[in-house]
Parts: C-alpha cells; sequence; structure tokens
C-alpha cells in the first residue's frame, strides 16, 4: 500500500501534523534528514496509524501515491530551499510540494514559480495553532492553484479544527496567498496580545489588582463577547505562581517580548503596501521597545506622574471601562488586519474571501475568537466592505465603546500607563471619521519647500505655489 501523503521534518509541528493524518485514517510517509526522528515517531506513535518510515529521499517518493503529495515541515529560509532541492528532481508533473511552515510569502511566490515550470505544484500553506493544534486540529490556509487543492484540500479539511461542522481550511488563493494571509494572522496575533497586556497593565496600575484577581476578570470577559483562546490563556498565565518564589509567574518573567519575525513582515509589507496596520505596527514596536535593555535602563529615572490608584465611582466602573476599550482595540486591529490582505490581493492578484478567511480562524488558529463569527458574517453580506468598522454590530459596538475608550486611554495618560495599543487604535479611529485631516497642512508644507504640488477642493488638476516670491501667485503644476 502506498501513502497518501508524506511528510518530511519531523520536529514536533511535522511530527504532530504527520500523527493528525494518520488519526484521521491516512497512511502517511514520514522522512527526516536524521533517521532517529522518523524511528522515534513509529516507535512511539506507530499504533496511532498507517506509517510508511523512509530513510532516503527516493524511499519516500516511491512510497507515495500519484499525484504524490509532500509535506514540508522545517525551518522558514534556506533550509525549506534545500530540501525542496532534494525532492524536486525526484517529483513526476503534477505532483504537488507543499510547505507548511512559516514562510514569507514573496519565498513562496518565488518558489511557485520555479517549480510551476518544472510541471511541479507547489503549495505555501499557513498552519496556526502551535503543537497542539498540530495534533488536534489547526487552522489551514493553503495558497497555490486551484489544482492541488483538489488534492491536498480533502486531507486538510479533514485533520483541521470544526467549527459548527465547518473545516477551519480554505483554499486562501494562488502562489504566496496562504502564507500572506498566515503572516496578517500573526500580525493581527501581535496586536491583539498587546491589547490584552496593556489591560492586564491597566488594571493593575490603576486598580492595584493583583495578577489572580486580574485572571478572574479575564474569565468573565471570556464568557462574553471578548470570548477567545488569547483571553483563556492570559487567565491562566496570570492565575500561575512560581513554584520556586511563590510569586506570581508573570512577576518573575523578564519583561522583554521576543519575536520570530512574522509581525515584523506584516509591518514591512504594511508599509509597502500604503496600508494603516498601525495597531499591528505599535505592537512590533512595544516588544522592541521592552527588549530595548539599554535604552530602557538609561531612561528609568525620567520623570513621571506619581500611580496614584483609582478610587470612587471612577475605580467602580474602571474594568468594563477597559472591557469596551479593548474590545474596540480589537476591532480596529482586525479591520486594519483585513484591509491589509484585501490590499496584498489586489497588488498581487489574488481573489480572497475576506469572509471564508474570517471563518477558518474561527477554530484552530492562535487568535481563535467567537468575534470572528460576526467578522465572517460582515464579509460575507458585504465582500467589499470598505472598513469593519462600519458595518452593523461592529459600529455600535464601537459607539457604545466611545466614552470608556476615551476615558481609559485618559486615565493611563494621567496615570503614566503606556498604552500604544489602545492610544493607536482610537488614533486610527478619530483619523478615519476626520471630515478634515491636517494632511492638507503637510501638503502646504511639501509644497513649500519642495515644489512637490498639492491638489484643491474646489478644482481639478495639480498646483504650486510660488512661496519664495511676495505675490506667493499660484499656478497649475
Ligand atoms: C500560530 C503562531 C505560530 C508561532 C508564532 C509566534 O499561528 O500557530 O502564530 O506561528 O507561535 O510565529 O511568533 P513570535 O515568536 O514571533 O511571537
Amino acid at each position: 500500500k502506498k501513502a497518501s501523503i508524506g511528510v518530511t521534518g519531523l520536529a514536533v509541528m511535522g511530527r504532530n501534523l504527520a500523527r493528525n493524518l494518520a488519526r484521521h485514517g491516512h497512511t502517511v510517509a514520514l522522512h527526516n534528514r536524521s533517521e532517529q526522528r522518523t524511528r522515534d515517531l513509529v516507535e512511539q506513535f506507530g499504533d496511532e496509524g498507517d506509517f510508511i518510515p523512509a530513510y532516503s529521499a527516493q524511499e519516500f517518493v516511491d512510497a507515495l501515491e500519484r499525484p504524490r503529495q509532500i509535506v514540508i515541515m522545517v525551518k522558514a529560509g534556506a533550509p525549506t530551499d534545500a530540501v525542496i532541492e532534494e525532492f524536486a528532481p525526484l517529483l513526476e508533473k503534477g505532483d504537488v510540494i507543499v510547505d507548511a511552515g512559516n514562510a514569507h510569502f514573496a519565498d513562496t511566490r518565488r518558489r511557485e514559480a520555479a517549480l510551476r515550470e518544472q510541471g511541479l505544484h507547489f503549495v505555501g500553506t499557513g498552519v496556526s495553532g502551535g503543537e497542539e493544534g498540530a495534533l488536534h486540529g489547526p487552522s489551514i490556509m493553503p495558497g497555490g492553484s486551484p489544482e492541488s487543492y483538489e488534492s491536498l484540500g480533502p486531507l486538510f479539511e479533514d485533520i483541521s479544527a470544526k467549527v459548527d461542522g465547518a473545516p477551519c481550511c480554505t483554499h486562501i488563493g494562488p502562489d504566496g496567498a496562504g502564507h500572506f494571509v498566515k503572516m496578517v494572522h500573526n500580525g493581527i496575533e501581535y496586536a491583539d496580545m498587546q491589547l490584552i497586556a496593556e489591560s492586564f497593565d491597566l488594571l493593575r496600575g490603576a486598580l492595584g489588582y493583583e495578577p489572580a484577581q486580574i485572571a478572574d476578570v479575564f474569565r468573565t470577559w471570556n464568557t462574553g463577547r471578548l470570548d477567545s483562546y488569547l483571553i483563556e490563556i492570559t487567565a491562566e498565565v496570570l492565575a500561575h505562581t512560581d513554584a520556586a518564589t511563590g510569586k506570581p509567574f508573570v512577576d518573575i518573567v523578564t519583561d522583554q517580548a521576543e519575536q520570530k519575525g512574522t509581525g515584523r513582515w506584516t509591518v514591512q509589507i504594511g508599509l509597502d503596501l500604503g496600508v494603516p496596520i498601525s495597531g499591528i505596527a505599535e505592537a512590533v514596536f512595544a516588544r522592541s521597545l521592552s527588549g530595548s535593555a539599554n535604552l530602557r535602563a538609561a531612561s528609568r529615572g525620567l520623570p513621571g506622574p506619581s500611580r496614584t490608584p483609582l478610587s470612587g465611582a471612577a475605580a467602580e466602573t474602571f474594568a468594563d471601562d477597559v472591557e469596551r476599550a479593548l474590545y474596540a482595540s480589537k476591532i480596529v486591529a482586525y479591520a486594519q488586519g483585513f484591509n491589509q490582505i484585501q490590499a496584498g490581493g489586489a497588488e498581487y492578484g489574488w481573489d480572497i474571501d475576506l469572509g471564508a478567511v474570517a471563518k477558518i480562524w474561527r477554530g484552530g488558529c492562535i487568535i481563535r475568537a467567537k468575534f470572528l463569527d460576526d467578522v465572517s458574517a460582515a464579509y460575507a453580506a458585504e465582500p467589499g466592505l470598505p472598513t469593519l468598522l462600519t458595518s452593523g454590530d461592529f459600529r455600535k459596538a464601537v459607539e457604545d465603546a466611545q466614552d470608556s475608550w476615551r476615558s481609559v486611554i485618559a486615565t493611563a495618560v494621567r496615570l503614566g500607563i503606556p498604552t500604544p495599543g489602545f492610544a493607536t487604535a482610537l488614533a486610527y479611529y478619530d483619523g478615519l471619521r476626520a471630515e478634515r485631516l491636517p494632511a492638507a497642512l503637510v501638503q502646504g508644507q511639501r509644497d513649500f519647500f519642495g515644489a512637490h504640488t498639492y491638489r484643491r477642493v474646489d478644482r481639478e488638476g495639480s498646483f504650486h505655489t510660488a512661496w519664495a516670491t511676495s505675490e506667493r501667485a499660484e499656478s497649475p503644476a
């Protein structure tokens, strides 16, 4: 019997994907650079399903049914190219190579184009949900040709998470579309995490709550519209006590957030596309600031206000205010992320169904949340929706959150609690809804020093004012 799919790269993500496939009744060929990992998998989990261990690239390829489907799960970058180079010459027209790592979509586009020349399908696939997700049901975002999805789709849908019976897997679009969408998923993940972290900091700084109390607040929030995996695990982390010291876990961890780079990519591409994804950008910068140890050490003595906790009526409503501010800021972060997907789709000619993306993010992935039901519905109802902020329930939620959102940020500013995520979300919102922006003045400045010209509100065309002359006469440019 031959295998319907093969997995090469059997570190924890690859191993769990292979086990997930086998547990669903698919025969899985296994390959790893060092043979030991392959042997270990078969030894430890061989009874979970049908595995065909292969100890050379040729053996692996020979173990597969046609069209062959090979899932690569190795480190993004050069290791991925090395594996492709190893297998591509052994494959035949119509075979499919899947890269399930966190590759940059530009690399995926390059690889897809090169392999297409050889008659091979290359599918860059986003897989989210960490180790547990890979084993029990991730959210899967495959790019590549529609043809490749015909054979791969049923397998991936089978092993993906399910929400209301619907698989958390859909064909995103051609070439790099899947990895692009996974990249933005991670950018949104950064923003969501930062907003939750700011909420924690606010509850602690303005109310004097202990981490365990804040865990309870998050647990309560998790029963409402903020119901999500990230809120759930936040409560767990906050409630955890360090065994060695008896202190809250959050107080013994170094406060320098790291990043493997997908959030940074999202912001870089956001800049290239000219999409204002300020919430994601602030989240990436907040991590960079946290990690700037020397800068922080040098700045520690700088003056700030005293942090007297709130009292009275303000204290009583504060946690609810933060919940509203968090929800409104979260809507902004998602609105920005979805706009980036829209812009990427337009730039690269992918016809991405935003409602379908929101739908497959409802389960399996790190940003899975009840809220994504409504996002999905909003885009299903209006695929060309300019921004989530104007859509029915979200518009109403932001309207209801207005006063709380502003007052929470005002409190943060007054007490000197940094809330870049909340603040940039509100600034984005106020910027979008503004009748007039001071960008008109920026145009005037640009024309003054560089004759960069401007357009007028009342006439067509471009104009320049002769700023250096006393007449300051205007002429068409
Ligand atoms: C997922 C995660 C996963 C990974 C992140 C972590 O969707 O399963 O996003 O891909 O955990 O890349 O990213 P950082 O190390 O950059 O925080």
